[in-house]
């Protein structure tokens, strides 16, 4: 294969085919649980990237199945993926079984009852329903027709498609849980939701490193191409994809979304926070600027808000994971994000935030709710 192709190959892979680890699955999943522990209960769950061989997804929900009281989980998986070199067991010992449509074709799996007789619905009573019409692409009728049946959509779906993943779970107005790209916060099909309240970051915090198991191909690039710990970390003797921007978005409810952040005065964060002092030395001010060409002050660090300041702040994007909409609302971001979204802060020819004639990286424009807010 020629050098280009093999890149091209491993960018594909490393959009598409990152496999989730059972434990991130299992603590993101815990904070629902915990804050509802019926979340699931009689719900039928879509997982549709998502193959039972390769899947922890489905994994982790058939073994949860009788503890949260589901009532359906469908899994698809994609016939272009790498899950589909793999023939699963499941697959195999159904008469339903061909080998040519393996190849080609999604592929259907039910859990809905105890198909083993062990008194336990879990992962062995896994179905295989047979082979879908097409390739399972998440855009299909079919695959649509099961999100329609569906009452909460979970997954990793393939990154590179994220846009129009959470655009297709929004036509069907369901619930969710799935994994991006903490860049996706800004993109103008995703900012909406977040500032309406209507989606949100989930549990997993935003300074967590993300593993991921990746296929042989993309591990052998990996060592290859890039160092330890930048793209891959070798955990156990397997190499792992690495992925320092990956969050959960949702909206369903959990507990750290209602944590009230504890913020000091202006004073005092000036007096104290190290980072903060360093930071307007770099920008040449002694207090919290004002930006050049927005209509708010600059708040560098999330940890920063001061507690006595109710006008428009800016703060980094990583903000949303401490975001509480009953002390916060969030009014925009910088125009360079989406056309339309500093909600009029914006009065200058620049849609980047500038202070001091210095470019700062994206902000959001918040404020804290309240009384004495403005
Ligand atoms: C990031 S991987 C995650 C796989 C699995 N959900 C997990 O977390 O382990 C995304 C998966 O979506 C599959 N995929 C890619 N394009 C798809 C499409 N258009 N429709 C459905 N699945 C797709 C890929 O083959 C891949 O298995």
């Amino acid at each position: 294969m020629a050098k280009n192709d093999n890149l091209g190959e491993a960018k594909k892979a490393k959009n598409d085919e990152f496999y989730t680890q059972y434990g991130d699955i299992e603590a993101e999943m815990n904070a629902y649980v915990e804050y509802n522990p019926d979340v699931f209960r009689n719900k039928t769950i879509l997982l549709p990237c998502d193959d039972p061989e390769w899947s922890n997804f489905t994994k982790y929900f058939s073994s949860n199945f009788s503890r949260f009281g589901l009532k359906k989980l469908i899994s698809t998986s994609y016939a272009k993926g790498a899950a589909n070199n793999e023939i699963t067991l499941f697959e195999m010992e159904s008469p339903l079984f061909d080998e040519e449509k393996h190849e080609s074709r999604g592929k259907l799996f039910t859990l809905t009852r105890d198909k083993d007789g062990s008194g336990n619905i879990d992962t062995d009573d896994i179905e295989f329903s047979g082979y879908l019409e097409g390739d399972g692409d998440f855009r299909s009728e079919e695959v649509k027709k099961l999100r329609d049946e569906a009452d909460i959509i979970i997954t990793n779906p393939p990154f590179s498609l994220f846009r129009e993943f959470l655009a297709w779970i929004m036509e069907g107005e369901k619930k969710f849980v799935i994994l991006g790209n903490m860049n996706a916060i800004t993109y103008k099909e995703v900012f909406p939701y977040l500032k309406e309240n209507t989606s949100w970051l989930g549990y997993k915090s935003l300074n967590i490193d993300m593993y991921f198991s990746v296929t042989d191909e993309y591990k052998k690039w990996l060592v290859q191409n890039k160092k330890e710990g930048s793209a891959y970390k070798i955990i156990g003797d397997v190499v792992m994809g690495r992925l320092a921007s990956a969050c959960w978005f949702t909206n369903i409810e959990h507990g750290k979304r209602h944590e009230w952040l504890q913020l000091d005065t202006m004073a005092h964060n000036l007096k104290y926070n190290k980072q903060l002092k360093k930071k307007l030395e770099e920008y040449g001010c002694e207090t919290y600027p004002k930006y050049d060409n927005y209509d708010a002050i600059e708040v560098p660090f999330t940890e920063c808000i001061p507690s006595d300041y109710d006008g428009v702040m800016g703060v980094p994007i990583t903000f949303l994971d401490k975001y509480n909409p009953e002390q916060f609302e969030v009014l925009g971001a910088t125009e360079s994000e989406g056309k339309g979204f500093s909600n009029g802060l914006w009065n200058g020819d620049i849609s980047q935030a500038i202070v001091n004639e210095k470019r700062v990286y994206k902000r959001l424009f918040i404020r804290k709710k309240g009384e004495n807010a403005q």
